[in-house]
């Protein structure tokens, strides 16, 4: 059989010819080389650099324990200093969500390169033979998310929405000059997961339920990232959460992977292969375990699991990175804690995340090597790695100030791309009687608190890690939609109640309603079994303000910040039109773009099914889908809705749920 190339598997998902067997057959003794077989064959697209390897094996070879064990230690920025990292040869340092230089929000872009610029000074006059330079990596997950005055983009649940793989690499190639303005080299994005349950609280990180969208946002996202690899505007991209991390038992997140191997290879192996084939230099191993109930085979937590990390991504997919593993999440593997975990480097992780607890990981790690619980080899094999992605990307021949972003306030700005972006990702899923566009010409009354709050339009990993601490003002620039609508219409015509109580409605042509998911982050956001998912039950105030304006007479405009289809008919029966914006983040003038009468139309199309029950949380069989996956009207073909199914919510979903 002639094997197709990945990229051409990818999009069409052509199981046979891609050697990928619909029914695969068990192997009597499952040997993990066999079953890495399994997996798709690829090779590394960066062609091997003999003279590169030279130089970094006598550079392996000249360095002592210590040193080795140094480079594989990535703590975070809050618990070391630049000194400890010359002290202590620290390969890589980390800011984790809301952490920033001095501890202080509202560091400037100046102040981020100058910490930059000393962690790397340090790591570069230590008492090595060769020099090390530090790579410091970041979230920058919707745009540089943690800099105060950073342009954020809509979270990746909006941009699957835009289904615009160009439109990705254009965000990609803005987010790596708003980091490099930072000094920074390294991002953790992008996030490839297939979203299978709303459940989850990392729904807005995911792309798509669709494995195919997802594949091709990683291939783009990975090239805007990335670039050239070395050039001034390029950082290094990080495929994440190697794998499975989307499709969590009941979306709980961290949680247990139920699925068989062909829809590990299928669904939540899709975007590794276009990630991989566009370069992406590291990979982030996930939280979550891998259970194939079907097979009897419990895998066990990714962190520790050698046959996937090592035998299928280094050997079947050829990835010649280095792989990193995510915060503490070492300290998940069975007989690990936070500071000492064998298991796991032995399994593939090349580099650990170990945020605060890195002096105890060095003495655990080095007394591991030297009782040999760790062969040398595999230590020397995780530093080779190191070593290349950070040769590849040119750390050993500048220093990452030498860039004409570095320092440069204007670089982390971005705001017609973002404006672009958000204008690309609302889906509209109601409009009936054409109440949208609204005119330019009209007194509008906008209600609802999240109407003039940067916090809910932004979600979380904004500034902060959950994203809920901050004010309008700590945003350093931005519009909500109530800015936006004021600026477009005069503030004169734009009249604003945050509860629409006691308002007299008649005296305005239309009502904007803006209701929303307060901001949260990983598995805070978790809205765990066997609660209901319903925006009303959850934000009962926002129910409130709709019911206030509703029915009056004036035709009513909903626009709804989730990171998760929310179920809504109540919500939705209520408005005469109801936007589904998700979180479109710093730029409201790209949502007001849309609703007023102009150039645009909705061009968003739902890259997740919407639920038709708060019970239905999932796409599979038993979930009731109001509006399926691609759905998305437009004033250029205008639909009538009507009334909505109101199917009566159970206190629990216990037993409703599939
Ligand atoms: C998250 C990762 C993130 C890391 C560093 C973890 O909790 O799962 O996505 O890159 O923290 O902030
Ligand atoms: C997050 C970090 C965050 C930290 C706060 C982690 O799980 O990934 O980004 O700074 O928690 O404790």
């Amino acid at each position: 059989m002639t094997r197709l190339p990945i990229k051409i598997c990818l999009p069409l998902l052509l199981l046979a010819a891609c050697g990928i067997s619909p029914a695969m057959e068990r192997s009597p003794t499952p040997a993990s080389a066999v079953e890495a077989a399994d997996w798709p064959s690829h090779r590394s697209p960066t062609p091997v650099d003999a003279a590169m390897e030279r130089r970094i094996a006598e550079i392996v070879t000249g360095m002592t324990l210590e040193q080795k064990v140094g480079q594989i230690t990535q703590p975070e920025i809050r618990y070391i200093t630049p000194d400890e990292v010359r002290q202590y040869y620290i390969g890589s340092v980390l800011n984790g969500g809301g952490s920033w230089p001095g501890m202080d929000k509202g560091a400037s872009v100046e102040e981020w390169a100058a910490l930059s610029n000393r962690y790397y000074l340090a790591s570069v006059s230590t008492d090595m033979v060769v020099q090390i330079p530090v790579i410091w990596g970041t979230d920058a997950v919707h745009g540089h998310n943690n800099v105060a005055g950073a342009t954020l983009f809509p979270h990746n649940i909006g941009l699957g929405a835009a289904n615009d793989p160009a439109l990705i690499e254009r965000i990609g190639r803005a987010t790596a000059r708003q980091v490099r303005a930072t000094g920074i080299t390294w991002v953790f994005a992008p996030t490839l997961a297939v979203g299978e349950n709303r459940r989850w609280g990392r729904t807005y990180e995911s792309y798509s339920s669709d494995p195919t969208v997802v594949a091709l946002y990683a291939d783009a996202m990975v090239r805007g990232l990335q670039g050239e690899l070395d050039g001034e505007g390029d950082v290094v991209a990080t495929a994440k959460h190697f794998m499975g991390d989307g499709g969590t038992f009941n979306g709980i997140d961290q949680g247990e992977t139920r699925a068989t191997r062909q829809e590990m290879i299928t669904r939540h192996g899709a975007g590794y292969y276009a990630a991989l084939d566009a370069g992406v230099q590291t990979v982030m191993a996930s939280y979550n375990s891998w259970n194939d109930v079907q097979a009897g085979e419990d895998h066990g937590k990714m962190h520790g699991n050698r046959e996937l990390l090592t035998d299928v991504l280094r050997g079947q997919l050829g990835f010649d990175g280095f792989v990193v593993s995510d915060w503490n999440g070492i300290d998940q593997v069975p007989g690990c804690t936070k500071d000492h975990c064998a298991a796991a480097i032995n399994a593939g992780i090349d580099m650990i995340m170990v945020p605060e607890d890195w002096k105890a990981f060095i003495v655990n790690t080095v007394s591991d090597v030297r009782e040999g619980r760790i062969p040398m080899a595999r230590l020397d094999e995780a530093v080779t790695r190191i070593l290349r992605v950070k040769m590849r990307s040119g750390l050993f021949d500048r220093p990452p100030s030498a860039s004409v972003y570095n320092g440069r306030a204007e670089a982390v700005q971005a705001s017609m791309l973002a404006r672009e972006a958000v204008r690309k990702s609302m889906v509209l899923l109601k409009n009936d009687g054409g109440v949208l566009p609204l005119a330019r010409d009209r007194k509008i009354l906008v209600v609802g608190a999240s109407a003039d709050s940067l916090s809910n339009q932004t979600g979380g990993w904004s500034l902060t890690w959950q994203g809920a601490e901050n004010t309008n003002a700590d945003f350093r620039g931005g519009t909500t939609l109530l800015g936006a609508l004021r600026r477009a219409l005069g503030a004169a015509n734009v009249i604003y109640s945050a509860d629409g109580a006691g308002v007299d409605v008649s005296a305005f042509d239309a009502v904007v309603v803006v209701l929303s998911e307060t901001p949260y982050a990983e598995f805070q956001g978790d809205v765990r079994h066997p609660a209901p998912v319903q925006h009303s039950l959850n934000y009962p105030a926002d129910l409130a303000a709709l019911r206030a304006v509703s029915g009056k007479g004036v035709p009513v405009v909903t626009v709804l910040y989730s990171g998760r289809p929310a179920y809504a008919n109540d919500l939705i029966n209520l408005s005469d039109a109801f936007v589904a914006a998700f979180l479109p983040g710093t730029e409201g003038d790209g949502l007001a773009d849309v609703l007023l009468r102009g150039e645009y139309d909705f061009a968003g199309r739902l890259s997740f099914a919407w639920p038709g029950s708060a019970c239905s949380t999932g796409e599979g069989p038993g979930n009731l889908v109001q509006f399926a996956r691609g759905y998305g009207l437009s004033y250029a073909t205008p639909t009538r809705v009507g009334r909505l199914p109101t199917p009566t919510t159970p206190a629990s979903c216990e037993t409703a749920e599939p």
